[in-house]
């Protein structure tokens, strides 16, 4: 090989030991997740159903961040039917499954798939919602569901200036599906606010049902709020110029859309005389609502957060790593605490959804303007 030859192919040859190095270098830095970055770590991911816009963009966003982690991700969404969701997560387990992600339909009924995760040493992570009744459960990763309930019962407590007046204010109360062990704070944190005024006679509800079972909604779906609102105002000619009412205390957005169409639909319309209607999850239809103004608050409770807690998570129990969590006293499942990551909700209203919403990201003005 002539000199300068020579010289070239030396300089060559560095620089492709050089790029190797970085390149195996890149390889160590994306994996932080060990085992992951070759796609042999397989992450089960079960939500309730599709039927929500939110399990949509929490499976979405899952999707994406385990993959960006080179993990392996079988997602699944099991039509809010919980035979589905047995099934798709035996299924998963059979495929060979390192851990399972699970937003449960009923927190309940996975007590015997889950059991044949734990012989298998898969580790479960709940995911936003507890699943009860199992020694599976290895971590949680939700909201802070209680402040999101008590957030919904201070906005109403504020904006009808509760502690001034004398009343009586006219208020119903819509929560979730009985199944949902999520709704066991969401209600009475809304309830830690609302039921001293209750007691006192500043509110007071026309219909009398203030119970968690009696104020329930079957599968968190819109058409049973709205069917149950179309009954109270029967019930008590809750019309405009009928008997008043003053604000319905909702536990999210499925059930206040459909709490709002009732009440459109009985001849109420936006404005200040319309009642207080409390959501939570900022889905689209709702902050239209907002601006509408036939929904006065949401909840926002950013669903790209709690995907990137549970990756982190995730990532955590592939390295062999500890585990991120801030919460092991508040969340006991029926067999004991379970080691939980909560992240903060934040009150959405008319006055800061753009600056939330728009501004952070989560929606485009087109898909919130149409
Ligand atoms: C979630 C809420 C959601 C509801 C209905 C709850 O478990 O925390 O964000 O609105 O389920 O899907």
């Amino acid at each position: 090989m002539k000199q300068a030859t020579k010289k070239i192919f030396m300089i060559l040859a560095a620089a492709v030991v050089v790029a190797l190095f970085a390149a195996c270098g890149n390889d160590d830095a994306a994996t932080t997740g060990g085992g992951a970055a070759d796609g042999a770590f397989r992450v089960g991911v079960s939500m309730p159903t599709m039927d929500l816009q939110r399990w949509n963009q929490d499976g979405a966003n899952l999707r994406e961040m385990l993959t960006e982690r080179g993990f392996t991700v079988d997602l699944q969404f099991a039509a809010n039917d919980v035979p589905t969701q047995v099934s798709q997560l035996e299924n998963m387990i059979g495929a060979g499954a390192d851990v399972l992600v699970i937003a449960a339909i009923d927190g309940d009924a996975l007590t015997e798939v889950l059991a044949t995760a734990e012989a298998q040493n898969i580790p479960v992570i709940a995911y936003d919602r507890l699943i009860m009744n199992t020694s599976a459960v290895t971590y949680y990763a939700t909201f802070d569901n209680f402040l999101v309930g008590q957030m919904q019962g201070e906005f109403i407590r504020d904006a009808l200036d509760l502690p001034n007046q004398s009343g009586p204010f006219y208020i119903e109360f819509f929560t979730g599906d009985p199944g949902d062990n999520n709704i066991n704070f969401f209600f009475p944190g809304a309830m830690s606010i609302l039921q001293p005024f209750l007691d006192d006679g500043t509110l007071v509800s026309p219909s009398g049902q203030t119970d968690i079972m009696a104020v329930a909604t079957l599968g968190w779906s819109t058409e049973n709020a709205q069917t149950r609102m179309e009954n109270l105002i029967a019930l008590n000619n809750l019309v405009p110029g009928g008997h008043p009412l003053h604000a319905v205390m909702c536990s999210n957005d499925s059930t206040a859309q459909g709490v709002t169409n009732a009440l459109l639909n009985a001849g109420w319309t936006a404005g200040a005389d319309f009642p207080i209607i409390t959501g939570q999850d900022c889905d689209i239809i709702s902050v239209r609502n907002m601006i509408a103004g036939t929904q006065a608050m949401s909840v926002f409770k950013d669903t790209r957060v709690l995907a990137a807690n549970v990756v982190d998570m995730v990532s955590a129990i592939a390295d062999g790593n500890t585990v991120r969590i801030n919460n092991t006293t508040d969340y006991h499942n029926g067999i004991r605490f379970i080691p939980t990551y909560l992240s903060d909700p934040i009150v959405a209203t008319l006055a800061n959804y753009r600056e939330l919403l728009i501004d952070g990201g989560y929606y485009t003005e087109a898909e919130i303007y149409g």
